[in-house]
């Protein structure tokens, strides 16, 4: 099978590193890709979706999988599939769910989807008499696509003001900010939790906990992530089962009803409270950094998963996972997540330990190659990935391997998966 992988982060390296351990994939392409998924593949080039796809239909390509929201939300699956090729991930409209909030938060609404009460609104006045009825802090969302940095929790009501006039100026996101959604603050613990679909039928992955903030112990700003780990002793089989009775099950059913049917990864952001989960958003497409660690848990050939799920055929596979756990710890460059930072290269030293070689490995994501050497680019430069028999094991490897990768400025928290530590 060739496979094409849109995007170019951590997560598409590691969903290449899945296709690249398959005896099924003869060939990998990355559009764009970046400077290490050249390894894995093939990086190609194009000019915009329509031609994505003639070259896909060009070099025979059997299966595109997409990574990142933003082509998703641009409707590449529409244009793929109106060319009769095989695609993994939502149409446009059903990308809706993550595309829009006001969207996502009038369905939760329409299906009794346990989710913080809110208000959604393009006025001012109304905005702010909600607000002076609610109890602080209190969360303002920017309706659209904001590259996760649309959620402002403002400890005051005075500060809530301010964001949602920010917003609504179109001074703080432009566009995506011209309509808010203002909701109740949740205080409880984050779980992300992952369901492959087909439309039907569908298969909840592994649960995982991603750490956002910037620093040790939560502290700092928002991030993309800094560090995932999976599964998480976070979710027990109880809490499970509300997740997918009351949140997963009643997605899928209300999209397939509405006309929507979602197929590829929902990402449910769940914010648990008093052991009752919360949808706090969804995502259509993995998680990154969790995609880099769910990735080495799939015992199923990832082209047969993918492939099945994309033509309606969930049902006829078995799918897997390795008895195991995964931790990944993601290695930033100096400014992130404020401002670019200058290219540094990057220094690998030789593993000559053969557990820590077996079972430890590197997601490559802000990275170019320059002249031959690697430097790292981006501001999440990789993600040091650890797997082991406990979760201590697993994190043992992973902070190993970042003792043996090397760049100027290269920053990290140290103590990625510690509320699962804590718990025991
Ligand atoms: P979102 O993009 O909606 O997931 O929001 C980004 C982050 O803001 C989440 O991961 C949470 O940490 C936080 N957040 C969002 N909504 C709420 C809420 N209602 N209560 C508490 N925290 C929230
Ligand atoms: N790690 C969170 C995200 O990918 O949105």
């Amino acid at each position: 099978m060739r496979v094409l992988v849109v995007g170019s982060g951590g997560r598409e390296y590691s969903i290449g590193l899945a296709l690249k351990r398959d005896k099924n994939v003869e060939e990998i392409f990355f559009a764009p890709g970046n400077g290490a998924t050249m390894e894995l593949g093939k990086n190609v080039e194009t000019a915009d979706w329509e031609d994505l796809a003639d070259f896909a239909i060009e070099r025979g390509i059997d299966l595109t999988v997409v990574g990142p929201e933003a082509p998703l939300v641009d409707g590449i699956v529409d244009i793929f599939r109106k060319k009769g090729l095989i695609i993994f991930g939502p149409t446009q409209k059903a990308a809706m769910l993550e595309g829009s909030k006001i969207y996502m938060k009038n369905f939760l609404k329409r299906h009794d989807i346990p989710t913080a009460a809110f208000l959604e609104t393009e006025d001012f006045e109304e905005a702010a008499a909600f607000i002076e009825d609610m109890k602080e802090p209190i969360v303002v969302k920017a309706d659209g696509l904001c590259a996760g940095k649309g959620v402002i929790i403002a400890k005051e009501k005075s500060e809530a003001k301010k964001a949602v006039m920010e917003m609504l100026s179109g001074e703080a996101f432009g566009d995506a900010g011209k309509r808010v959604v203002i909701e109740e603050y949740l205080d409880g613990y984050e779980l992300s939790v992952f369901a492959i679909s087909d439309g039907e039928n569908y298969v909840i992955l592994p649960a995982a906990q991603d750490h956002k903030r910037l620093m040790d112990n939560d502290e700092g700003p928002n991030t993309g992530g800094m560090g995932a780990y999976a599964p998480t002793p976070l979710i027990d089989r109880e809490l499970y089962a509300k997740i997918e009775n009351r949140i997963v099950a009643p997605t899928i059913k209300a999209m397939r009803e509405e006309g929507n049917p979602f197929e590829g990864v929902l990402f449910v952001g769940l914010m648990i409270v008093d052991s009752e989960p919360y949808v706090l958003e969804y995502n259509v497409r993995f998680g990154d950094p969790e995609c880099e660690v769910l990735m080495p848990l799939l015992k199923t050939p990832a082209s047969e998963l993918f492939f099945k799920a994309a033509t309606g055929d969930l049902k006829s596979v078995n799918i897997e996972f390795y008895d195991k756990y995964a931790v990944g710890v993601v290695l930033a460059s100096e400014n992130y997540p404020y401002s670019k930072s200058k290219p540094a290269e990057i220094i690998i030293d030789e593993i000559v330990h053969k557990d820590l070689a077996e079972h430890a490995h590197i997601s490559f994501a802000g990275v170019s190659l320059i002249e031959g050497k690697l430097y790292a680019t981006g501001g999440r430069v990789l993600v040091c990935v650890g797997t082991g028999k406990t979760l201590q094991e697993a994190r043992d490897y992973a902070y190993l391997l970042t003792g043996q990768v090397h760049f100027a400025g290269k920053k990290y928290r140290s103590d990625i998966a510690y509320q699962a530590l804590k718990s025991r």
